[in-house]
């Protein structure tokens, strides 16, 4: 008997060392030290004669140490529980919330074998206990309330011995970590609603189902929403890079634009009139570009769709002399259209500051007669502004018509009188005032005063005059007073004869010749062309013009 109890203890203070080494040791000590009253075998006999159903009354003969034991556990455990009247009345076994002292006790088999008949509640809720379901409580199988709540037991729920439980009628099994159990004893999930075994891992999680259902309803169209979201806001900063792949070739769109423009700064703002300011930009394949954006919106849909056709026709524009547009936005928002960057001066400023020699400007004159001629004739709606001001010249001196429009009127005659003044522009380094109403008729006016008695008065003053120059300037006047004549509109010579006229002036210098030529326009004015040999001069033949010699050569 002695080594069995030292036994006990041995095992008991190993199991109290090592895992909960400061509580209060009196149950401990009173185990280990009180030894059962002489009379105690005759103190339980009594008592299961009394009453029979005592526990310890089956278990003959007696292990009186073991009962004993039992006994001090009780009363400790009464003592803690705060049961009145210990231990003759112990209705609860309260180890809720005493997670050190809850193991211990339910480790003491002895006493759950011997279970007082009086303890109807067990609450051993909240205290993190790990390992399998405490079999040991179903020995008490008077109880009606077992409380296992918000422990950490796993395995199977032992159903069988829960449902041998007569009396039990409240189960809280909740918030354990038991196995999945799909066919729990229907009695007992007769007996005990939904509330005993929330998150208890019996039955498949129904908040894992909703969370799986809120996952798919709630956070993935949350999720979508986001994306959506972050695209557009990537969008609405670079949306160029999205819509460069699906826009219409020409098509720019605002954000397009506001990229390339870093949201139209005013550092790249370039020129601004009442109706147009001009943005120098870069676009996203790293193309400069002008865009010029149109203050006034179009709200009339008609007014939009014949905006967006011009632009459209002006895209398809390719000659080496104008300017190429590249596209056009038309939005509610903005209107504006998108040519490609050209650094060069205009003419205007080229012959006020570089004073060109003859020869360039004739290059340049050609030029500009190659450009409009293939306008007229493949373009024949699309008009252009020849002002000196309004034509670029690049790097290789090469002039470049800038400003365009599209125009049902196809009027060929004020074409050619808007080329003559632009050549009587070149030769003089004199313009209409741009301010003054029907200046240009003056300009014109002023011309026909002075040639030819004056002629020298027309002429650039600065440019180095060789005779072959100034016979040359003389005819380009020539020509410029021939196509401005409104009075004799008839008379305006066509553009294969300004061609020819043009081209002569340039191809006789090259070709070096020293031949005078007569040519007769229409056959009445008469207009003379001197050869000349200044072979200097390299203006390329436009390879439009197919020019027919013999309707007004006449030498
Ligand atoms: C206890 O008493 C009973 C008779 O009442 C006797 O048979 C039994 O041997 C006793 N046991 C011990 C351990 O003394
Ligand atoms: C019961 O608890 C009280 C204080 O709560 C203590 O004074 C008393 O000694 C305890 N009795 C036993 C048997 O542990
Ligand atoms: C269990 O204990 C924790 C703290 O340990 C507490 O936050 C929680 O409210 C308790 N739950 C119950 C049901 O008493
Ligand atoms: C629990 O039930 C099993 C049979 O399923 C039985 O062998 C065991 O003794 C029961 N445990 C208790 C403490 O009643
Ligand atoms: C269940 O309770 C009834 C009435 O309180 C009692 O007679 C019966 O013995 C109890 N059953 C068990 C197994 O303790
Ligand atoms: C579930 O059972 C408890 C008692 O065990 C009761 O208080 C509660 O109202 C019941 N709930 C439902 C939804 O039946
Ligand atoms: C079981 O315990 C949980 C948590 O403390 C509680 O929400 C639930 O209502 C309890 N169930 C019953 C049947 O008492």
């Amino acid at each position: 008997m002695a080594s069995f109890s030292a036994t006990l203890f041995l095992i008991l203070s190993v199991f109290l060392d090592s895992i909960v080494p400061i509580i209060c040791p009196s149950v401990i000590e009173d185990l280990n030290n009180l030894k059962p009253p002489p009379d105690f075998n005759a103190t339980i006999t009594n008592n299961c004669i009394n009453n029979p159903s005592l526990r310890y009354c089956n278990a003959t003969p007696f292990d009186l140490e073991e009962i004993f034991k039992s006994t001090i556990v009780a009363s400790h455990l009464c003592n803690i529980s705060h049961n009145p009247n210990c231990v003759e009345s112990f209705p609860k076994i309260n180890l809720h919330k005493k997670p050190h002292l809850a193991p211990l006790y339910l480790s003491f088999t002895f006493f759950w074998k011997y279970c007082p008949l009086t303890i109807t509640y067990i609450d051993i809720s909240n205290n993190s206990l790990k390992g399998n379901f405490p079999t040991d409580i179903f020995y008490c199988s008077q109880i009606r309330d077992l409380d296992l709540s918000h422990n950490n037991f796993v395995g199977d729920v032992p159903v069988k011995n829960l449902s041998s439980l007569p009396n039990l009628t409240s189960l809280n099994l909740s918030y354990n970590h038991f196995s999945e159990s799909g066919n729990l004893d229907a009695e007992l999930f007769k007996r005990f609603n939904s509330t005993s075994f929330i998150h208890s891992g019996i039955f498949p999680d129904h908040s894992k189902f909703s969370f799986k259902v809120f996952l798919i309803l709630v956070v993935l169209p949350i999720f979508v929403l986001v994306m959506v979201f972050c695209l557009c806001v990537l969008c609405s900063s670079r949306l160029d890079i999205l819509t460069g792949c699906f826009r219409r070739r020409y098509e720019f769109t605002p954000s397009m634009l506001k990229a390339a423009t870093k949201g139209f700064s005013k550092k790249k703002l370039v020129g601004k009139t009442s109706s147009v300011d001009v943005y120098y930009g870069i676009l996203r394949d790293g193309t400069e570009v002008r865009i010029e954006v149109y203050n006034e919106s179009l709200s009339k849909e008609d007014a939009r769709r014949i905006f967006a056709e011009g632009c459209k026709i002006l895209s398809q524009l390719r000659h080496k002399n104008l300017v190429r547009v590249l596209g056009w936005c038309d939005t509610r928002r903005l209107r504006a259209t998108v040519s490609e960057w050209k650094d060069g001066e205009n003419v205007e400023t080229w012959l006020r500051n570089a004073n060109p020699s003859w020869k360039r400007r004739m290059k340049v004159m050609v030029g500009i007669l190659q450009g409009v001629r293939y306008l007229n004739e493949e373009w024949p709606q699309v008009e252009c502004d020849l002002k000196t001001k309004s034509i670029l010249l690049n790097d290789d001196g090469e002039p470049l018509i800038s400003r365009f429009k599209v125009d049902d009127g196809n009027n060929n005659t004020k074409r050619i009188f808007k080329f003559g003044l632009f050549i009587l522009e070149m030769v003089s380094n004199m313009r209409p005032m741009e301010e003054v109403e029907s200046s240009e008729a003056g300009f014109v006016q002023w011309f026909r005063l002075h040639y030819p008695q004056n002629f020298e008065k027309l002429i650039d003053e600065r440019m180095k005059m060789k005779e072959t120059v100034v016979d040359q300037a003389k005819e380009a006047i020539e020509l410029g007073l021939l196509c401005t004549d409104l009075s004799r509109v008839r008379e305006q010579p066509s553009w294969d004869q300004i061609s020819y006229v043009l081209s002569k002036s340039s191809s006789m210098a090259l070709a070096g010749s020293d031949h005078r030529r007569y040519y007769q326009v229409d056959g009445r004015r008469k207009a003379k062309f001197l050869q000349t040999d200044e072979s200097d001069d390299e203006i390329q033949m436009d390879p439009h013009s197919s020019v027919d010699h013999r309707r007004f050569l006449v030498v």
